[in-house]
C-alpha cells in the first residue's frame, strides 16, 4: 500500500458506524422520519380510487385500516383517553373499561399500553376472533358476555357489565356512544380528505355504529366550508334509523333491538340513511378484494355497496368518498370464508355477479366517453 493511502477495509473494521454514515453521506437529506410510539402513526391514511365513471365521477376509498390497530376507531380512542387525562377522569396507573365489538377495544388497548393504564374490554361472541386476539396480544383483559343463540351482538348486556365493573372498581368508562370526544377524534380525518383531493367531498358514505366516524367527519367538513352530502349505512336489522329489528352478521356497525341509540349519532348531520343486508355487504367486500387486492371489512363492503349503486345518479364529476373502517384481514374466518358464509346462507354468487357487472358497466362508461370524445359521437 502506498504511503498516505487509507486501507478502506481497515477503516471500516475500526469505525463501522462512521463508515456506514460516510457511505450514504452523498444522499439528499430530509429531517428524520421516525416515530417513537405507535399512536403517532395514527392518521394520514390513503385514498384509493375504486371506480371512475364516464362522466368523470370518482369513487374513492378512505382506507382507515392503514392506522395502527388496523381501524379508524383508534382515532377516537386516542381522543377520548387524552381528554380523560386532561379532565382528571383518568389518573396515572388508572383503569379503563369499555364494551366493544373489537375495534374500539384495540384502539383503547393501544392507548392503555402506551400510557400505563390497565384496560378491560367487555366483549361477546359476535366479535371477530382476531380482534379479541389482538386486544389480548396488547395486554387487555377480556370479559366475555354470552351472545345467546344466533350469534347476534349483545350490546345491551355488554354495556350493563361494563357499567357494573366501572361502579365496582372506579374504572374510567369512556362511553363511546355518548362521549363527544369520539366524534371529535375524527376532525383530523376531515382535514386529510380536503388536503388530499382538489375538489370538495361531494358525498361521504360511512357505516354507522356509535355515529362518531361519519358524524364527526361530516361536521368538521361542513365547518371547513364543505357542502358534503352524508349517507349513513347500517346493517339490515339494525334499528338506528328506525328500520325493523332483526339479526345481522356485520360487526361494529348498527344497533340491535333494545339498544338505546347514543347521542353521537347526529341525525341532523346525516342527509340520508340506508340499510344493507349481509349478503350484499360481504359480496361487495369480496368483489373489491378481487378487483384491487385490498381486503375491506364487512361494514366497508356495505358502505361501498351503497356508493356503487349511487354513482350512476350523482351529478357528473362528483367526488364520492367511502369511509372504510377496517381491513378484511380481520374477517378471513368469516366474510372471506366460503364455508362460514354457506353455513349461514350468505354465500350468494348471483349477488357477487351483480356487483361485478355494475363495476364493469362503470369501466365501460369510461371507454365510451373516451370514444365519443375521440370520434365526436
Ligand atoms: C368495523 C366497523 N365498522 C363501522 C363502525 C362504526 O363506526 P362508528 O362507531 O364510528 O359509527 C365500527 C365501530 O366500531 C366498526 O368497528
Amino acid at each position: 500500500m502506498a504511503l498516505g493511502q487509507v486501507d478502506t477495509q481497515e477503516y471500516v473494521n475500526a469505525h463501522p458506524r462512521a463508515a456506514a454514515r460516510d457511505a450514504v453521506a452523498h444522499l439528499p437529506r430530509r429531517r428524520e422520519n421516525v416515530v417513537r410510539s405507535a399512536s403517532e402513526l395514527i392518521g394520514s391514511t390513503p385514498l384509493l380510487e375504486l371506480i371512475r365513471t364516464g362522466t368523470g365521477t370518482r369513487l374513492l376509498l378512505k382506507l382507515e385500516q392503514f392506522n395502527p390497530t388496523g381501524s379508524a376507531k383508534v382515532r377516537m380512542a386516542r381522543e377520548m383517553v387524552l381528554q380523560a387525562e386532561r379532565s382528571g377522569e383518568l389518573r396515572p396507573g388508572g383503569h379503563i373499561v369499555e364494551p366493544t365489538s373489537g375495534n374500539t377495544g384495540t384502539g383503547l388497548a393501544l392507548m392503555a399500553l402506551e400510557r400505563g393504564y390497565t384496560f378491560t374490554a367487555v366483549v361477546d361472541g359476535h366479535a371477530a376472533v382476531d380482534k379479541l386476539r389482538a386486544m389480548k396480544a396488547m395486554g387487555a383483559q377480556l370479559v366475555s358476555v354470552d351472545s345467546g343463540t344466533g350469534g347476534g351482538p349483545s350490546t345491551v348486556e355488554r354495556r350493563r357489565i361494563a357499567a357494573e365493573i366501572a361502579a365496582r372498581t372506579g374504572a374510567y368508562r369512556p362511553d363511546q356512544h355518548n362521549n363527544p370526544h369520539n366524534n371529535a377524534g375524527y376532525r383530523e380525518l376531515a382535514h386529510e380528505l380536503l388536503a388530499d383531493i382538489d375538489t370538495d367531498v361531494d358525498y361521504l358514505i360511512g357505516a354507522v355504529g356509535t355515529g362518531g366516524s361519519l358524524c364527526g367527519t361530516v361536521e368538521e367538513l361542513r365547518r371547513l366550508g364543505s357542502r358534503v352530502h352524508a349517507l349513513g349505512v347500517e346493517p339490515m336489522g339494525s334499528i338506528i334509523f328506525g328500520g325493523a329489528a332483526g339479526g345481522y352478521w356485520q360487526t361494529g356497525a348498527g344497533s340491535p333491538a333494545g339498544f338505546p341509540v347514543g347521542g353521537n349519532v347526529k341525525y341532523d348531520a346525516i342527509d340520508e340513511d340506508c340499510r344493507v343486508g349481509d349478503i350484499d355487504a360481504f359480496a361487495t367486500a369480496r368483489v373489491v378484494a378481487r378487483r384491487t387486492g385490498i381486503l375491506v371489512g364487512g361494514t366497508g363492503g356495505a358502505a361501498i355497496h351503497v356508493a356503487l349503486r349511487r354513482l350512476v345518479h350523482v351529478p357528473a364529476g362528483s367526488t364520492v368518498i367511502v369511509l372504510v373502517c377496517d381491513a378484511g384481514e380481520k374477517y378471513l374466518d368469516t366474510v372471506y370464508d366460503d364455508d362460514w358464509l354457506r353455513e349461514r346462507g350468505l354465500l350468494d354468487r348471483a349477488a357477487q355477479q351483480r356487483i361485478i357487472r355494475l363495476c364493469r358497466a362503470y369501466d365501460e362508461s369510461v371507454r365510451l366517453a373516451a370514444y365519443s370524445v375521440r370520434t365526436g359521437a
